[in-house]
């Protein structure tokens, strides 16, 4: 059985699909902070089950003890934590507590219950600011521009010392570059709960009328149409890179770190024409200054996950754009309508307050 901390969220819950669907067991640990209990009903929708879910927290040591006395639990991945960049310069503790804090405790309880198979979801913003692309896993880190980038860096170091002390251990680190797009269904995606700061969950809201334009953080880069490069990755693409990884991981032990991203660039106004051509709504935009702290380009070298892992990226931008505007229609019209679960039957959804009938 899989432990998937922050399973709820945007990543983990299309991860909780994939793994479902491939016959593992799966047990959600997450605190809702950034996540609706609602997310249950879509997974549920989609899979015709319900994995099992504790409301609690990856710091609390008593939760951890629980669940991996309770669960057969063999393997984690750890996807909880907070991931707003300015929020993080704005509440440094919060983010240290929860991304290292989180980190250290999920470790040690690990180590505890005897289970050392680990994925940690890390990001590309541990990189330092390469002059050359793409980046490749031995790229320089060291000098993450926030405490969010800091706190990821700080965790990734932790779990390199403790793999390099106690060689039970078999630990993935993998950094993200930019995951979008949604699941195939529509009924799961990216549900961002206050104003959203990446490009295309604003893109989506603007598309969907909900805000009047979509803001171009600055088209004077040196790129050939001046505006910010990235490599965005499909979440699904993503989530079977983690599936790879737990292979690779059950066979070998020691520390591994395994990009995630496509190999490929996209300019903002590039994602913005492909979406309108995707979806055939015009996205009003507004050129704007630079934003604080942001790099001109930044694409993965993703040959060590494709060699290592036998993995490759292989949705396209229209793939991503389109699965992910699908979502936004739905999100938007069950938004719209109470959300009523089309399954029959009423499965059993543990929780830490005992069993919730959905
Ligand atoms: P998300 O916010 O949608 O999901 C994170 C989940 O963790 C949420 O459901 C939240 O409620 C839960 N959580 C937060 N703190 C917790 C705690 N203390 N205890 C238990 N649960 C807690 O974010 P996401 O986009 O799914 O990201 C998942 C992971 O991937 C994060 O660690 C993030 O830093 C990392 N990451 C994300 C991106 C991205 O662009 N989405 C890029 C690189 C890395
Ligand atoms: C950001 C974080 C990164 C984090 C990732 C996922 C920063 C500096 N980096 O990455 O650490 O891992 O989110 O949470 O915040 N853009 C616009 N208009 C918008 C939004 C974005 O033009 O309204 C541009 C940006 O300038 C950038 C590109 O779109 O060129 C992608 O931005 P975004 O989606 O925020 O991701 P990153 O900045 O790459």
């Amino acid at each position: 059985m899989i432990l998937i901390t922050g399973g709820m969220g945007y990543i983990g819950t299309h991860l909780v699909l994939e793994l479902m669907s491939g016959g593992e067991d799966v047990v959600i640990l997450d605190n809702l902070c950034n996540s609706s209990r609602s997310t249950l009903q879509r997974i549920v929708r989609v899979a015709g089950k319900a994995p099992a879910f504790i409301e609690g927290d990856v710091r609390h040591r008593k939760t951890l003890d629980h669940l991996f006395k309770r669960y057969p639990i063999d393997a984690v991945i750890h996807c909880a934590g907070l991931k707003a960049v300015g929020e993080s310069v704005r509440e440094p503790l919060r983010y240290y507590d929860t991304n290292l804090g989180g980190t250290l405790t999920l470790c040690q309880a690990m180590a505890g219950a005897g289970v050392f198979t680990l994925v940690f979801s890390s990001s590309a913003t541990v990189y330092d600011d390469c002059a050359i692309m793409p980046i490749n896993e031995r790229c320089r880190t060291g000098h993450p521009s926030s405490p969010y980038g800091q706190s990821k860096l700080m965790a990734e170091n932790v779990m390199k010392s403790m793999a390099e002390a106690d060689p039970r251990w078999s630990v993935a680190l993998l950094r993200y570059f930019n995951p979008i797009g949604a699941h195939d269904s529509g009924q799961v995606g990216e549900m961002p709960a206050l104003m959203p700061n990446n490009l295309l969950p604003y893109l989506l809201q603007v598309a969907s009328g909900q805000r009047p334009s979509l803001s171009v953080f600055g088209s004077d880069y040196q790129t050939p149409d001046g505006t910010g490069i990235r490599d965005y990755i499909h979440v699904m693409d993503l989530a079977e890179g983690h599936i790879k990884a737990l292979q690779a991981l059950r066979c070998a032990q020691g520390l591994h770190i395994w990009n995630l991203g496509t190999g490929l660039g996209h300019s903002v106004l590039e994602v913005v024409k492909a979406f309108e051509r995707v979806s055939g709504v015009a996205v009003p935009l507004a050129f704007k200054p630079r934003r604080a702290g942001d790099i001109a380009q930044c694409w993965a070298d993703p040959v060590k996950a494709s060699k290592e892992l036998g993995w490759r990226a292989h949705r396209s931008l229209d793939c991503m754009l389109d699965d992910a505007w699908r979502w936004q229609m739905s999100y938007r019209r069950d938004a719209a309508e109470v959300l009523l679960p089309v399954i029959t039957g009423t499965p059993s959804l543990t929780t830490s307050a005992g069993s919730l009938s959905i």
